[in-house]
């Protein structure tokens, strides 16, 4: 094992940091935010149950292969790469997984640190006398002030510049360790709240019936971007975190107690949110704003829910900082390393970077609205490329290096395993299993692409189209008369 080697940018104090931090970085938006939304969005039951496969067939294993990487090259993710592939005698090219990872952290960055404004913003809320309808209503109000969404977003890149800057052993060791059990409380007594909603059990059914018939090639691409996105893989971050490990700590335990506690907390979200959002009326596809609609009305009809809505916006925000440093801190490393530059330097320079692309991502739920790149506003491209096309091409690399670059005695070597069943288990799965099965879902993806099969959004959008012809004709008949329509643009008569 490494026990000589050590990371010019220190050692977490003790082996618990290691599993709070990485932690703290799963932990974040991506589980309250995130994970209901797309489960909203994705039919509930049938998305749950393949993000969860995606989580123990392909996120834990790619996990243990990172953080196995990070603590023997004991550097940045892109020179703990080179190092390795040195090791490995085989080509440097492998540097540049660790660089594109830095890029795709910033890009991340670029939207995360928009939608934490939210939810720093929220701590303002107030939470009385909110409905179904006021509290919809205000969320769209601040997505429309493109000034308070670049002030949050400002606010929240600077709160993650000065912690990173800061370096992030001192940085953060201190804070998680109260606030994030703190918020894993206030979410229970949320799930408590939902249980007397009337409500509950529709919203169970929702999030743990599978309906198989909805499962198809886009809602498995989502779902296993989401369960790359969630436990902060395929970028380097956890790769970046392991490299701050002790040498005698357990790879394989520790990576199970992450993904156990970040799974948990994101289908505790789920428990809570989807009961309110029946027992209100709520559609549970409303998209970003689900949370941000559901939870103040929760708040805002429980007893002492002031006390509890702030409390639970301010440790939501912190959640989202300890993750969010864990996006940046992979390029910062990285240019300390390879420029010789200041940490501040380093720091400022890429979270300058990522608040400028940010912007874009705050503008286009106003002003940039029309503004689209295939069909997608720049907040939901960049998520868009991230999650589902960077982080699982990342996965498969990480997973195809450690399964099939790295020589099998450093493997064993490094995580301390001896060649028992766990051990081949996880071999096969880095090696074939989760290679073939990402691959797998992007192929489908291309084929449905190139056969243009409809997106389910078409397919809502032709349903529509033919409920309104089928009425028209309804009438037609009923009524004895003919109906036309005008294009209100061009004047021009078109049914
Ligand atoms: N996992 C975090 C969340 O769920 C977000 C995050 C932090 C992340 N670091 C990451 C996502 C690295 C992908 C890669 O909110």
């Amino acid at each position: 094992m490494s026990e000589d080697k050590k990371s010019i940018h220190g050692t977490w104090s003790s082996r618990w940091t290691f599993i709070l931090a990485a932690t703290g970085s799963a932990v974040g938006l991506g589980n309250i935010w995130k994970f209901p939304y797309m489960a909203g969005d994705n039919g509930g039951g049938a998305f749950v149950l393949v993000y969860l496969a995606c989580i123990c067939i392909i996120g834990l294993p790619i996990m243990l292969g990172e953080i196995m990487i990070g603590r023997r090259g004991r550097s940045s993710p892109a020179n703990s790469m080179k190092s390795l592939a040195a090791e490995a005698n085989t080509t440097s090219a492998w540097t540049l997984l660790g660089a594109t990872g830095a890029l795709a952290g910033l890009l991340i960055l670029s939207f995360y640190s928009v939608a934490a404004g939210w939810a720093m913003s929220y701590i303002f809320n107030g939470f009385q006398n909110i409905t179904a309808e006021s509290s919809s209503a205000s969320f769209k109000n601040l997505l429309s002030s493109p000034l308070s969404l670049i002030f949050w977003h400002s606010l929240f890149i600077s709160l993650t510049v000065f912690i990173v800057a800061r370096g992030i052993l001192k940085g953060l060791e201190k804070w998680i360790n109260t606030l994030m059990p703190m918020l894993f409380l206030i979410i229970l007594l949320l799930c408590i709240y939902a249980m007397q909603t009337g409500a509950f059990f529709e919203g169970l059914r929702y999030l743990f019936m599978p309906d198989f018939s909805k499962i198809n090639p886009q809602v498995m691409l989502e779902a296993l971007g989401q369960a790359f996105f969630t436990l902060s893989l395929g970028m380097g971050a956890i790769m970046a975190y392991g490299a701050y490990m002790p040498a005698n700590q357990n790879i394989g335990k520790t990576a199970v107690s992450v993904a156990a506690l970040d799974t948990g907390v994101a289908l505790l979200a789920g428990i809570a949110i989807f009961p309110i959002v029946f027992a209100n009326g709520l559609a549970p596809s409303a998209g970003p704003g689900l949370v941000f609609e559901t939870l103040p009305i929760a708040f805002s009809a429980m007893p002492l829910g002031i006390l509890f809505g702030t409390l639970f916006f301010v440790l939501l925000s912190i959640a989202a900082l300890s993750s969010s440093i864990s996006l940046i801190e992979p390029g910062v490393a990285w240019l300390i390393e390879s420029l010789k530059i200041k940490r501040i330097t380093a720091t400022i320079l890429l979270g300058f970077t990522a608040w400028f692309i940010g912007l874009f991502s705050a503008l286009s739920f106003n002003l940039l609205s029309e503004f689209t790149i295939f069909g997608k506003t720049f907040f939901n491209a960049t998520d868009f490329l991230t999650n589902q096309i960077m982080l699982p091409l990342g996965g498969i690399f990480i997973a195809i290096f450690v399964g099939w670059i790295m020589k099998k005695e450093h493997v064993l070597d490094e995580l301390g395993f001896q060649e028992n069943f766990i051990f081949k288990a996880w071999y096969f799965s880095v090696r074939f299993v989760a290679p073939t099965l990402v691959g797998l879902v992007f192929l489908s993806l291309l084929y449905f692409f190139f056969t243009e099969e409809e997106s389910p959004d078409n397919e809502k959008e032709e349903e529509k189209e033919i409920y309104i012809e089928e009425m028209v004709e309804e009438l037609e008949e009923l009524k004895g008369f003919s109906i036309s329509f005008r294009d209100p643009k061009t004047n021009e008569i078109y049914l």
